[in-house]
């Protein structure tokens, strides 16, 4: 299937792109694997034909709105992230009429549809620099509210209105758990990931998104670590840490619509073309906004 795999890219002009919660099978064959950030930028800037893209569904839709002329397929359509449908619009609307300079900070993981109703987009590596470089006191942070909390405490300045949103993978880690693991590896250093709970990232020594922990774990000179996210993260950490040891909480977070991402799946994707991300041409041009914001304030 590898082999086939890699025919067909060549063949066809197409690009794989996997998230790190992808299955070690579709990072294996990937050109490129990152977080949310890395892969929308990668998706901005590639010359390829096709993309397909190993993540969720706002995953794909973002690649598209920032890529129109490409075609963007997904190798099981179905995959979505719950997070990304967690706010009302009419929250957003409410939020306007009661805040005259709100700033609407979407966070990457929403639909477009959310992000066409606002201002800027930001992922877990890029949050805290934009929401402190934004002229706006006033700031709605949708949808996911434990990266909301963490944003607000590093910016104490702004007024950050916090939506209910969750990342149901990240969000049921508990202390607990987290106190079993460190109990058995006192001397490991934890790294989590900012949609996990405060009471969780109060215990961690660094918070961080996916690749922030996997360069964080890198530079260090520990050799043993807790990791506070999803398990797909494992694959890269032990390729570049043969040395190092990485523990997991129990049972080990795994986000079941990443793991949609197999091998058959991009095969037949690459085969038949099918799966295909659209995205109607005024939503498009409306969710490019704060896309384009997010990828200019980052710079
Ligand atoms: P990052 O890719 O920004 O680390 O976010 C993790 C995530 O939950 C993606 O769905
Ligand atoms: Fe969504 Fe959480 Fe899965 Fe990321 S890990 S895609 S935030 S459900």
């Amino acid at each position: 299937m590898k082999e086939k795999i890699q025919k067909l890219k060549s063949e066809k002009n197409a690009v794989i792109l996997a998230h790190y919660y992808a299955p070690e099978e579709a990072q294996s064959v990937a050109d490129f694997v990152g977080d949310s950030f890395y892969l929308a930028k990668v998706a901005k800037q590639t010359s390829a034909d096709i993309i397909v893209f190993c993540g969720v569904s706002f995953m794909g839709e973002s690649a598209k709105i920032l890529n129109p002329e490409k075609k963007v397929l997904m190798p099981d359509i179905t995959a979505d992230c719950p997070m990304a449908h967690m706010v009302a619009p009419g929250k957003i609307q409410e939020m306007r009429e009661k805040y005259e300079d709100l700033a609407v900070v979407c966070y990457i993981n929403a639909t477009a549809e959310l992000k066409c109703m606002s201002d800027v987009c930001v992922t877990s590596s890029n949050a805290v620099k934009i929401v402190r470089a934004l002229k706006n006191q006033n700031i709605f942070f949708i949808p996911d509210r434990n990266l909301g909390k963490f944003v607000a405490e590093q910016v104490p300045e702004k007024n950050v209105i916090i939506n209910d949103g969750y990342c149901p993978i990240h969000a049921v880690i508990t202390k607990e758990q987290l106190a079993a693991v460190k109990n058995e590896h006192p001397k490991a250093e934890i790294l989590t990931h900012p949609e996990c709970e405060p009471e969780v990232l109060e215990m961690s020594d660094y918070i961080g998104s996916t690749a922030d922990i996997i360069a964080y774990a890198q530079k260090s000179e520990g050799k043993e670590f807790i990791i506070c996210t999803e398990d797909g993260v494992k694959y890269k950490l032990k390729k570049d840490n043969p040395d190092k040891n990485f523990y997991f909480v129990s049972p080990t977070p795994c986000c079941k619509d990443m793991k949609l991402n197999t091998l058959e799946n991009i095969l037949s994707v690459l085969e038949k073309e099918d799966n295909i991300v659209e995205i109607h041409e005024e939503k498009r041009q409306k969710a490019l906004i704060p896309l384009d914001k997010m990828l200019e304030c980052a710079k």
